[in-house]
C-alpha cells in the first residue's frame, strides 16, 4: 500500500464507517439501558441498524466525490490495490484481497440462506379460538345465585342485605382465589398480576401481563378458564411459533378453584373480562 500522505482520506473514511458501527451496535445498547433506566441493555433494531449505516455511508459519499481530487485521493488506495504494479507485498495483497472478498460473500449468503434455530420473527397469535366446549361456561363466583346468598345469610350474623350478602360473598371467593394465584400463578405472572413474577425472565415468551389492557380484559372468562385449564400445549398451531410454558393446571386444580383464581387475578389487574355474547347471555 502506498504510504504517501493522500491515503489518509481512505482510511478515515473506513475508521469512521467502523467506529459508527461498533457505536450502534456494542455502545448505543449500554447508553440506551441508562437513559431509559432498564435493567438490561437494549439492541438497536436491525432495521434501524441498517438505515443508520445507509446514512453514515451516504454522507461519506458526498463529502468524497463533493471535490474531484477528494475523491481521486479516496480512490488511490483502491486501484493501486487493484492494477498498481510494484513490490511482492502489494501482488500478495491483490491475490489475498480478490480470494477473500468472494469468499467473504459467500459466507454472508450462505449464513442468510441456512436454515437456523433462531425463534422466528413471525407474529404470534396471542388469542386463537377457544374449542367451542368452552364456549359457554360462566364463572359461577362472579355473580353468586340466590341460593348460594341464602345459605351465606343463614350462616352470617346480624341483618344483611341481599346485596351486601353478594357482595361480602365475592369478596371472600376474591380471597380464597387471591391465597390459590398467589401459590400457583405468582412465580410467573407476578404479585401484582403484572407478568414480572420470579421465574418470568427465564422465559423467551412472556408470561401474560395481567394489568396490560391487551391480555385478559380483552376475552371472556370462560375463555381464561380454557387457558389455564389445558395450558400452553392446549395451543392450537396458529399460536406458535414460541411455545408457551403455561402450564396445564385441570390436573392439580378442580374447575372451582380456577374460576375463583380467574375472579381473583381480574381483580387483582383491576380488569373486568369481556361480557360473553348476547346470545350466550340468554341460554
Ligand atoms: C411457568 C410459568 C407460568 C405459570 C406458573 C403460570 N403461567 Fe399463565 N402464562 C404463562 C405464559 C408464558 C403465558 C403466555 C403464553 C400463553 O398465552 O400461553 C401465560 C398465559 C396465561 C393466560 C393467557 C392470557 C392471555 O391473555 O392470553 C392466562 C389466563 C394465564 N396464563 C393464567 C395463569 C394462571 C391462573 C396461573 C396459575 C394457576 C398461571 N397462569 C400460571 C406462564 C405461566
Amino acid at each position: 500500500m502506498s504510504k504517501d500522505d493522500t491515503s489518509w482520506i481512505f482510511w478515515a473514511t473506513v475508521i469512521t464507517v467502523a467506529a459508527v458501527y461498533i457505536f450502534l451496535k456494542s455502545v448505543f445498547p449500554y447508553l440506551a439501558m441508562v437513559i431509559a433506566d432498564k435493567p438490561n441493555p437494549l439492541p438497536m433494531p436491525s432495521m434501524a441498524l441498517l438505515m443508520y449505516m445507509f446514512l453514515t455511508i451516504l454522507g461519506a459519499v458526498v463529502y468524497i466525490s463533493f471535490d474531484d481530487r477528494r475523491l481521486r485521493r479516496f480512490l488511490r488506495p483502491l486501484l493501486v490495490l487493484l492494477i498498481g504494479r510494484g513490490a511482492k507485498g502489494l501482488r500478495a495483497g491483490r491475490t489475498v484481497f480478490l480470494i477473500a472478498l468472494p469468499l467473504l460473500m459467500a459466507v454472508s449468503m450462505f449464513r442468510v440462506l441456512v436454515p437456523s434455530a433462531e425463534p422466528p420473527l413471525g407474529l404470534r397469535i396471542q388469542h386463537p379460538t377457544m374449542p367451542g366446549k368452552y364456549e359457554r361456561k360462566v364463572n359461577p363466583f362472579r355473580n353468586p345465585g340466590s341460593e348460594l346468598i341464602k345459605q351465606f345469610l343463614e350462616n352470617s350474623p346480624g341483618n344483611m342485605s341481599k346485596e351486601e350478602a353478594r357482595a361480602a360473598l365475592v369478596a371472600n371467593y376474591i380471597e380464597e382465589g387471591t391465597i390459590l394465584y398467589q401459590k400457583n400463578c405468582r412465580p410467573c405472572h407476578g404479585t401484582k398480576a403484572d407478568g414480572t413474577g420470579p421465574m418470568a425472565r427465564g422465559f423467551r415468551l412472556r408470561p401474560a401481563n395481567f394489568t396490560d389492557p391487551g391480555t385478559i380484559a380483552t376475552v371472556v372468562e370462560a375463555y381464561a378458564l380454557w387457558r389455564v385449564r389445558e395450558g400452553g400445549i392446549g395451543l392450537p398451531n396458529d399460536a406458535s411459533p414460541w411455545d408457551s410454558s403455561m402450564p396445564r393446571w385441570m390436573e392439580d386444580l378442580s374447575d372451582l378453584d380456577i374460576w375463583k383464581i380467574i375472579l381473583a387475578e381480574y381483580h387483582i389487574a383491576g380488569m373486568e373480562p369481556r361480557l360473553p355474547e348476547k346470545h350466550e347471555e340468554r341460554e
